[in-house]
């Protein structure tokens, strides 16, 4: 049955709703994924690639997500069914955010993995402060941790009941008040360590990595790495801004938000990447160290400058309060959707935490006894570990898919004076780009990626 638009409260401000959305966006993506991604491809040629991906096919459907979900007013599958209805299609709209809200329970189950381990990190730098370890007392440490199942299991269970607790909350008082405090805090965290690095680093170095222009590699391998790092990191693709898209007023102007959100994103994931790279260049430590570059690469460097202990608190708890404005986001459209059925916002929380927290054994597991267990090898998915089978699975398929099909929703299925009106907007040149990228733009790029994954070899 179809939720009426007035059951479900609203955000109670439009900087509440940026606020919140960005903090949605921010989060492990940018500070443990990006420098990853952009060091693993060789910074600046990367950048551009991104920066292309981000603009032209990641945002456009970031736009399209946020008013498929103010236009249908309800959890995503509800919310597509009440738009199919109104545009009087056959089409199973539903279908695909059901696909959606798969993916969010599966992000969840790997990212509460690694947040449990940046709060692990964050009070052991409390306590211990990492001062005066050596490289190979810290990478001891890191491997420690990773054999450790029962402790792994505790701190992903502490961050993801964490969540639950705030999405068990009302919108205003639980999702809205977190991403109103903890993402400004998060940004001056930022801004301290990059000073911080800009003083005992190198950031002429990690300026000229991340920006320069001498090594473009240019493969269909890594543009499908910039497509999904671009989804990955504004959070589009499962229904989850959807979701927060129903919470929005009606008094928020769309086009203007999508920009600051995917502006603050930005600005993040590169402060991000001026905190960590001056230090890493200033020590002589390979860029491309990979996951590792948080959990092993970093503390190693912290251990020796001074201050490090100071700035290693400080750090994992920014990455662990960029990781709770996520995974809320992750959380809230399957809580939606049981809500609709019947369940207390409470229950529905902590059901699904729980039922990701069972998921998360996969991730955890694979750290330690599964590490040399790849469970679809015969499939040809060989060396990837049941993590690695999540999360590439979700950022590669799941996200491009549901997206793509949110484009083609926008693009096609509802009619375009409709579309116009609900945004609303004139038909500008701003709004012929956008609409232009959701018709052609994105299902080719993404059409294109996928024919090459899957027959370029
Ligand atoms: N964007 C977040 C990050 O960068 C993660 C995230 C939250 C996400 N919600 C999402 C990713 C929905 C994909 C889809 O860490």
């Amino acid at each position: 049955m179809a939720i009426t638009r007035k059951e479900l409260p609203n955000f109670t401000s439009r900087m509440a709703f940026i606020l919140v959305t960005a903090g949605a966006a921010v989060g492990l993506g940018n500070v443990w994924g990006f420098p990853y991604v952009a060091g693993k491809n060789g910074g600046g040629g990367f950048m551009l690639i991104y920066l292309l991906a981000l603009a032209f096919v990641a945002t456009p459907v970031l736009m399209a997500e946020l008013l498929l979900g103010r236009m249908g007013r309800a959890s995503p599958p509800t919310a597509l069914k009440n738009l199919q209805i109104e545009a009087g299609r056959k089409e199973p709209w539903p279908v695909i955010m059901w696909v959606g809200l798969m993916g969010t329970i599966l992000i969840l189950s790997f990212y509460m993995v690694i947040a449990g381990q940046a709060i692990f990190y964050g009070f052991e730098a409390m306590t211990e402060s990492f001062h005066g370890w050596t490289p190979e007392d810290i990478i001891a440490f890191d491997a420690a941790y990773k054999s450790d199942i029962l402790l792994m299991a505790f701190w992903s269970a502490v961050f993801v009941g964490l969540t639950a607790l705030i999405v068990s909350s009302n919108i205003t008082t639980g999702i809205e008040l977190a991403g109103k405090w903890l993402t400004p805090i998060l940004f001056v965290l930022l801004v301290i360590i990059v000073i911080y690095a800009g003083i005992y680093g190198d950031m002429p170095a990690a300026l000229n990595f991340l920006f320069g222009f001498d090594h473009l590699v240019l493969t269909p391998g890594v543009l499908l790495e910039a497509v999904g790092q671009a989804f990955f990191t504004i959070s589009v693709g499962v229904g989850a801004i959807m979701m927060y898209g129903a919470y929005m007023g009606n008094n928020v102007n769309l086009p203007k938000a999508v920009m600051w959100i995917v502006l603050m994103d930005l600005g993040v994931a590169i402060l991000a990447g001026l905190a960590i790279f001056p230090l890493v260049f200033g020590e002589g430590v390979d860029a491309s160290a990979g996951p590792g570059l948080i959990f092993i690469t970093l503390p190693i460097i912290f251990a020796k400058i001074t201050g490090g202990g100071v700035v290693a608190v400080l750090f994992f708890m920014l990455l662990a309060f960029a990781a709770i404005t996520s995974s809320i986001s992750l959380l809230s459209p399957t809580v939606a959707r049981l809500e609709e059925a019947g369940w207390k916002r409470p229950h529905a929380a902590w059901a699904m935490s729980f039922a990701a927290f069972v998921l998360s054994f996969l991730t955890i597991f694979s750290f330690n006894i599964w590490s040399d267990y790849y469970p679809l090898a015969v499939l040809g998915f060989d060396g990837l570990t049941a993590f690695a089978l999540v999360r590439e699975g979700v950022s590669n398929v799941i996200l491009p898919v549901v997206g793509v099909t949110c484009a083609l929703i926008v693009g096609w299925g509802i009619k375009k004076e409709r579309v116009k009106a609900a945004l609303p907007m004139q038909e500008t040149v701003l709004f012929k780009v956008w609409y232009f990228c959701l018709r052609y733009i994105v299902p080719i790029a993404i059409s294109a990626l996928f024919l090459n994954a899957i027959f370029g070899g």
